[in-house]
C-alpha cells in the first residue's frame, strides 16, 4: 500500500490458486469476518445496492450479476462482483458460476485488484451458512442429521465450512435430481473422513423428514417443495437457492433472511410470499437482529434461513485474501496498468 493517500496503486491479479491458498483452513477466521461484517453492514457502515441481473432472451436459463458494494470499517474498500451463472455448464463438465471481483481504493477509487471470485462467492457464501446454522439452532437442540437437498459446489463448500467450524452430524442425507451429482457427493463426503452415515435419497420427502438441518442448493428457478407437512418436525432450512419453498412453507415457519430489501426481489421464495399476502409479517427479521438479541426464534416451528447473498461479503473475503496474498510476497502487479496518469501528457 502506498503512503500518498492520492496517488495510485498498482493494480494486481490474484489467481484462483492463489485465492484458494489464502482462504484454506481458515473457515473459523472466515465466519467471524462474515459475522462482522454483517454486524457492520447492519450498524449502517456499507453501502450495498440491489443487484443488477444481465439476463439473455436467447439464454433464458443463465445470467450474469454485478453485485457493487462498499465497506467502512477498518476495512475501508469499495469493489464489485460480477458473477456469471450458466447452469448448462456442469453438463458439459465446468462449474455453473464463474466470478471476477475488483476492489477499488477507497480514497481515488482507482480499481487496485481483480480477483478469481468463484471461490470467494462459495467461501462467504459456505461461511454465511455455517454462521446461521450456529445462530439459529442456539434455541434448539443442535442438529445431528444433516440433509443437502442439491448436491453441487456450494453445498460442497457448506459442508466443509460446517466440519471445519466444528460440527459433525450421525446422519448426513443427499438428495438430487442428478444421480450422478448424487454419487460425487457421497465421494466427496467419503473422501473427507465423514463419520456419519451417509444416505442418498430417492425422495424430496424422506430426505427433508429426516434432516434436523436441511441445506437447499440447487438451481430450481421457481418452488418444487409444496408439502408443509414434510416440515413438522421443525428443522432448520438453509434456503441458500432461495426458491425451492412454497410460500405456503415459509408462512408456516419462522423466517430470518440476511437484508430484507435484497431478499424480498428477483421472486426468491420470500418475494413471491411479499406478493402472495402483501406484507412482510412473515419474516422475523435479519441474522444481524438475531446475533445483536432484537428478535428472539422461537424454537417450535420450522426455521428458515433465506440468504440473498451481499455484496459486501465479497468484499470482505475479497479483500482479507488480498492483504494475505500481499504478505505473504506473492502479489502479481501488471505493470504500466493504468499508463494516461498525468493530464495534459
Ligand atoms: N444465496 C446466496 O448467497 C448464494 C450464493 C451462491 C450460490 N447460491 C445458489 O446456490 C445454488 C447452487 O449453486 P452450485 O454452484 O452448487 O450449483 P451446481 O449447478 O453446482 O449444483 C446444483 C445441483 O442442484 C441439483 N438440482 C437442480 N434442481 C434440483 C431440484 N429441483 N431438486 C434437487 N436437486 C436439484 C442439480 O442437479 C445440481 O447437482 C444456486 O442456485 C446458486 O444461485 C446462492
Amino acid at each position: 500500500m502506498t503512503s500518498d493517500p492520492h496517488s495510485v496503486r498498482s493494480f494486481a491479479v490474484i489467481s484462483g490458486a492463489q485465492v484458494q491458498r489464502a482462504l484454506q483452513g481458515q473457515e473459523k477466521e472466515i465466519v467471524e469476518l462474515i459475522e462482522a461484517t454483517y454486524r457492520l453492514h447492519g450498524a449502517g457502515d456499507s453501502v450495498n445496492p440491489p443487484s443488477y441481473f444481465l439476463r439473455f432472451p436467447d439464454r433464458p436459463s443463465s445470467r450474469i450479476i454485478a453485485l457493487p458494494a462498499s465497506i467502512g470499517g477498518h476495512v475501508r474498500v469499495d469493489g464489485l462482483k460480477w458473477i456469471s451463472s450458466f447452469p448448462e455448464n456442469v453438463a458439459a463438465g465446468i462449474p455453473r458460476a464463474s466470478a471476477v471481483l475488483i476492489l477499488n481504493d477507497h480514497d481515488t477509487g482507482y480499481p487496485f485488484a481483480c480477483l478469481e471470485s468463484s471461490i470467494i462467492s462459495a467461501t462467504r457464501t459456505a461461511a454465511s451458512a455455517a454462521l446461521a446454522a450456529d445462530w439459529l439452532s442456539r434455541g434448539r437442540q443442535r442438529p445431528g442429521r444433516i440433509g443437502f437437498f442439491g448436491v453441487g459446489l456450494i453445498a460442497r463448500y457448506i459442508h466443509s465450512f460446517l466440519a471445519g467450524t466444528g460440527w459433525s452430524f450421525d446422519e448426513l442425507g443427499v438428495y438430487d435430481l442428478s444421480a450422478d451429482s448424487a454419487a460425487g457427493f457421497r465421494g466427496y463426503l467419503e473422501q473427507a473422513g465423514t463419520a456419519g452415515q451417509v444416505t442418498v435419497h430417492d425422495s424430496a420427502e424422506k430426505l427433508i423428514r429426516s434432516s434436523d438441518l436441511v441445506v437447499f442448493a440447487t438451481v430450481a428457478g421457481e418452488p418444487h417443495v409444496t408439502e408443509v407437512s414434510w416440515f413438522e418436525h421443525n428443522p432448520l432450512v438453509l434456503h441458500i437457492s432461495l426458491r425451492d419453498l412454497a410460500p405456503e412453507i415459509l408462512l408456516a415457519s419462522t423466517n430470518v433472511v440476511d437484508d430484507i430489501e435484497h431478499c424480498l426481489k428477483a421472486n426468491t421464495s420470500p418475494h413471491l410470499v411479499e406478493q402472495l399476502t402483501g406484507n412482510r409479517d412473515f419474516l422475523l427479521g435479519t441474522l444481524d437482529d438475531v446475533m445483536a438479541g432484537r428478535v428472539t426464534v422461537p424454537a417450535d416451528q420450522p426455521l428458515i434461513f433465506s440468504p440473498f447473498g451481499l455484496g459486501v461479503l465479497d468484499l470482505a473475503v475479497g479483500k482479507n485474501v488480498y492483504d494475505k496474498v500481499v504478505s505473504s510476497g506473492d502479489l502479481h502487479v501488471i505493470d504500466d496498468f493504468f499508463h494516461e496518469l498525468r493530464r495534459y501528457g
